[in-house]
C-alpha cells in the first residue's frame, strides 16, 4: 500500500434510514407514539450516543384537578437513554405554566434560577425531574421537537468549515446558532431566531447538536433521520477525497491485546483517589485510525467538543509514547503529569462557588498503534466513556475534512463540569457499594462456592473473571450472572490451574478486561477419598496437582496484579481450604494433605504478601453438600458409604448432626466469609483461617 492511499476511506460516517413502523404506530396513543419514536432514534447509534438527545411532544391532556383540557409537554426527564426509555421516564408540565416562566427571567445570569421553577410546572404529580434542556422544547412552537447528538451533525457543529456546509446543505431550511451552553437562554435565543426566521426547519447548535420538528411524531422522527443522512453524506463525499487525520504515520501492533494487559494494571495502579479504577480497552477502528494518525497528537490535545463527550471523557485524553511503554517510571510520571495538568485547569478556570476539585487522574489514556483505554470506578462507566470517545473521534474526522476542528472552550468546558448544579446531583448519589472499582478473579467459578463467592462480590459492585477448567459451565454461570448483573461486570476464562499458561492466560484476560487486580479466590478443587493402601500415584499426583500446586500457579500469576495496588489500599487473596486441611481425615489423606499444603503456602503468602499490602487469609469449609458440584459424584458415594448412610437427605443429615451447631452449610455461607475477607471490612487481618462449618472442634484452631 503506498502512502497516498486513503487507507481509512473505509471509516464512512452511517447513513440512518427510517425504521418507522406504520402499521405498529397505528396502535400507539400519542404517548406512546412519542415514545416509539424515542426509542427508534435512541437505538440508533448514527443518531445518538448514550443518554445524548431528548424528544418532546406538547399533548392535550385531561387536567386531574378541574377535568378540562390543557396542554401538557411531555419531554424526556433528566437522566435516563431516549434508546432505553420508558414512559415514565417522561416529565410531563404544564405548557401555560412553562410559558409563564419568563416573568422570572432577566438574563443569563439567570438560567441555574430557571432550573428551579419546573418542579412547579408538573402535570399530574409526575415524580420524574425535567431536564435543562426543557426549555428547548417549551420554548420552539411546534408539537415535536427532536434534540439529538449525532456524530455526523456534531462534526459539521465542531468545525470551522460548519456554518458554510450548513448552508450548502440545507440552503436556508437549517439555521446556525452560535454556542451557548444548555440552558434557560439558550432556550430563548432559539425562540426569537426562530421567529425572526419563519422558513426553519431546524438549528444546527455549535460545538453541540441540532434541534429540528415536525408536524407529528412520524414527521418529526423523518426529519431527524433525513437530516443526520444528509450530514453523513455530505461528510462521507469529502472523506474519500483524503486520508483521515493527515494519514497513517504509526502501524497497528498486532500485539496490541497483549501490550494492552501488562499495561493496564500499571497504569491503574498508578493513579490514585478515594476508589481504584476499572479499565476498558478497544482496539476498534476508531481508536487505530486516530493514535495511529499524522495529526494524532495536535488533535487530542484539543479535548472534544460536545459537552456529552466532554463531560464522560474529562478536559483531554492522555497519550503515551508507545516506545515507553515499559518504563514505570515514565508512566507514573505521565499520570502525575496528568493530574498536574488537570489541577491548573481546575485553578485558571474556578470560580468564587464552584465546587472542590474532582478526581484528577486521565479517564482516557490513548496509546498509537495500540488503542484507547479508559479508566473510571465502574467498568459501564469506563466503557461509555471509551465510547464516548469513539464518537469524539468520528467528530473530529468529520469536522477536519470540512475545515478544522473545534473544541469546547476551556472555560465553557470547566463551567459544565463544575455546574452547581450538576454538583448537587452527584451529591445527592448514594454511596457506591463496597466493592465497586475492585476487581476479582474466582477460580471453580463455575462451581458450588466459587459461583455463590462470585455472586457476592458482583452483589457489592466489584467486577469478577470467573476461571474454570470447565468451558460450558463457567460460560452458562457467566452468562447468568450478566443477566443479573449486567454484561460489563463478568467475564468467563477458560482455565485449568494446573496449568501454567491457561493460568497466565487467564489473569492476562483479566487485565485486559478490567484493568487489573485486587481479589483472587483460590477456590477451584476436587475432593477425593481412598485408604492409603489404595491411593494410586494418580490420585496423589491429582489432588496435590489441583489443590497444592493449583493455588500456588493462581497466586503466583495474582502477584504481579496484586502488588501494583499497594498505594490504594492494598488487595487480597482468600484460599477455599477446608477442614480436613487441619483436622486429620482417615481414608482421605491425599486429599486432606494437599489441603493442608495450600493452606499453610497461605500462611507463606500472607508473611511474603504484607510488604506488599497483599493480605493472604483462608476459609476453611466443612461438608457444604447443596449446590456443591464435590459432592454430585462418587465422594457423595464414598463418603455416604463410609458413614453408613444413603446418599441423599441421610447424608445431609449426618453432616448437620455432626456439627456442634446442628447446622447445613451452604456455598452462600462460604460466600459470606470469603467476601469478609476480600473487602476492607477485614483490612487489618493476614494469616488467619476461618471455620465455617457449623462447627467442629477437631477444626478449631491454635
Ligand atoms: N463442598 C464441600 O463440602 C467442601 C468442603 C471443604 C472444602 N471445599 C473446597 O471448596 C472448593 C470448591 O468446592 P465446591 O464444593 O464448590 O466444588 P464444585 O465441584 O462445585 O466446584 C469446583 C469447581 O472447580 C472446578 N475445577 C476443578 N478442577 C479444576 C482445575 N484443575 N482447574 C480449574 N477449575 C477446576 C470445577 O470445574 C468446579 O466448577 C474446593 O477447593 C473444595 O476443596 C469444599
Ligand atoms: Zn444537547
Amino acid at each position: 500500500m503506498n502512502a497516498q492511499t486513503p487507507i481509512y476511506a473505509a471509516l464512512p460516517f452511517a447513513v440512518p434510514s427510517s425504521r418507522w413502523d406504520k402499521t405498529h404506530a397505528a396502535t400507539l396513543s400519542p404517548a406512546e407514539l412519542l415514545l416509539y419514536r424515542s426509542n427508534l432514534l435512541g437505538s440508533d447509534l448514527t443518531v445518538t450516543n448514550f443518554g445524548g438527545g431528548n424528544t418532546s411532544a406538547k399533548l392535550t391532556e385531561t387536567d386531574p384537578l378541574t377535568g378540562e383540557s390543557v396542554e401538557v409537554l411531555w419531554v424526556k426527564g433528566s437522566g435516563g437513554d431516549i434508546g432505553s426509555m420508558k414512559l415514565d421516564d417522561f416529565a410531563t408540565l404544564y405548557q401555560a405554566r412553562l410559558l409563564g416562566l419568563e416573568a422570572h427571567y432577566a438574563g443569563p445570569d439567570d438560567d441555574d434560577k430557571m432550573v428551579g421553577y419546573l418542579p412547579h410546572c408538573t402535570f399530574n404529580l409526575n415524580a420524574r425531574a425535567a431536564s435543562i434542556d426543557t426549555p428547548l422544547h417549551s420554548l420552539l412552537p411546534f408539537a415535536h421537537v427532536d434534540h439529538v447528538h449525532p456524530d455526523a451533525i456534531i462534526a459539521l457543529a465542531a468545525s470551522s468549515g460548519g456554518e458554510a456546509a450548513t448552508r450548502e446543505i440545507w440552503g436556508g431550511a437549517i439555521g446556525w446558532l452560535p454556542w451557548k451552553r444548555p440552558g434557560y437562554t439558550l432556550g430563548v435565543m432559539l425562540r426569537d431566531f426562530v421567529a425572526a426566521n419563519p422558513q426553519l426547519q431546524g438549528v444546527m447548535l455549535a460545538g453541540h447538536g441540532i434541534i429540528c420538528w415536525g408536524d407529528s411524531a412520524q414527521a418529526c422522527y423523518e426529519h431527524t433521520i433525513a437530516l443526520i443522512a444528509d450530514a453523513a453524506n455530505y461528510l462521507n463525499a469529502r472523506l474519500a477525497r483524503k486520508p483521515a487525520f493527515g494519514g497513517q504515520a504509526v502501524v497497528s501492533n498486532p500485539d496490541r491485546a497483549a501490550i494492552a494487559a501488562d499495561l493496564m494494571p500499571r497504569l491503574r495502579g498508578f493513579m490514585d483517589g478515594a476508589r481504584a479504577k476499572v479499565g476498558h480497552f478497544s482496539d476498534d477502528a476508531e481508536a487505530l485510525e486516530f493514535t495511529g494518525s499524522a495529526d494524532f497528537e495536535r488533535l487530542a490535545a484539543l479535548g472534544t467538543s460536545c459537552p456529552d463527550h466532554f463531560l464522560r471523557t474529562k478536559i483531554a485524553p492522555l497519550t503515551l509514547d508507545p516506545a515507553r511503554l515499559c518504563d514505570d517510571t515514565y508512566l507514573e510520571q505521565q499520570i502525575a503529569d496528568y493530574r498536574a495538568m488537570y489541577a491548573a485547569y481546575y485553578e485558571r478556570c474556578k470560580r468564587a462557588n464552584s465546587p472542590a476539585m474532582r478526581d484528577s487522574n486521565p479517564v482516557v489514556v490513548l496509546v498509537p498503534g495500540v488503542g484507547r483505554m479508559t479508566f473510571a470506578t465502574d467498568k459501564t462507566t469506563a466503557r461509555l466513556a471509551g465510547e464516548f470517545y469513539g464518537n469524539a473521534i468520528n467528530v473530529m474526522r468529520g469536522a477536519e475534512a470540512i475545515g478544522g476542528y473545534i473544541a469546547l472552550e476551556e472555560q465553557e468546558a470547566f463551567d459544565i463540569e463544575y455546574w452547581l448544579l450538576e454538583e448537587a446531583k452527584l451529591q445527592r448519589m448514594p454511596a457506591p457499594r463496597p466493592m465497586v472499582g475492585k476487581i476479582a478473579l474466582v477460580t471453580g467459578g463455575a462451581g458450588g462456592i466459587g459461583a455463590a463467592t462470585a455472586a457476592r462480590l458482583l452483589r457489592e459492585g466489584a467486577c469478577v473473571m470467573l476461571a474454570d477448567r470447565d468451558a460450558a459451565a463457567v460460560q452458562e454461570v457467566c452468562n447468568g450472572f450478566a443477566a443479573q448483573f449486567g454484561k460489563d461486570v463478568v467475564r468467563a476464562a477458560v482455565c485449568d490451574v494446573t496449568d501454567e499458561l491457561q493460568v497466565q492466560a487467564a489473569f492476562d484476560a483479566c487485565a485486559r478486561e478490567f484493568g487489573g487486580l485486587d481479589v483472587l479466590v483460590a477456590n477451584a478443587g476436587i475432593a477425593s477419598s481412598a485408604a492409603i493402601e489404595d491411593t494410586t500415584i494418580a490420585l496423589w499426583n491429582r489432588n496435590y496437582d489441583v489443590l497444592a500446586q493449583g493455588y500456588f500457579l493462581t497466586s503466583r500469576a495474582a502477584w504481579p496484579l496484586l502488588k501494583r495496588m499497594k498505594a490504594q489500599g492494598g488487595s487480597a487473596v482468600v484460599f477455599i481450604g477446608s477442614k480436613n486441611a487441619v483436622a486429620a481425615a482417615a481414608g482421605a489423606s491425599a486429599y486432606a494433605s494437599a489441603k493442608a499444603a495450600a493452606n499453610h503456602l497461605a500462611r507463606c503468602l500472607a508473611l511474603e504478601g504484607a510488604p506488599e499490602g497483599i493480605r493472604v487469609n483462608i476459609v476453611n469449609p466443612d461438608a457444604v453438600i447443596r449446590g456443591s458440584k464435590i459432592w454430585d459424584g462418587d465422594w457423595r458415594k464414598e463418603r455416604a458409604a463410609s458413614n453408613k448412610v444413603d446418599a441423599g437427605e441421610e447424608l445431609e443429615a449426618h453432616y448437620r448432626n455432626r456439627s456442634m451447631l446442628k447446622r447445613d452449610v451452604l456455598p452462600e455461607d462460604i460466600a459470606e466469609a470469603a467476601y469478609w475477607l476480600a473487602s476492607e471490612m477485614s483490612a487489618k487481618s493476614t494469616g488467619n483461617m476461618i471455620n465455617v462449618d457449623a462447627g467442629n472442634v477437631q477444626a478449631f484452631t491454635r
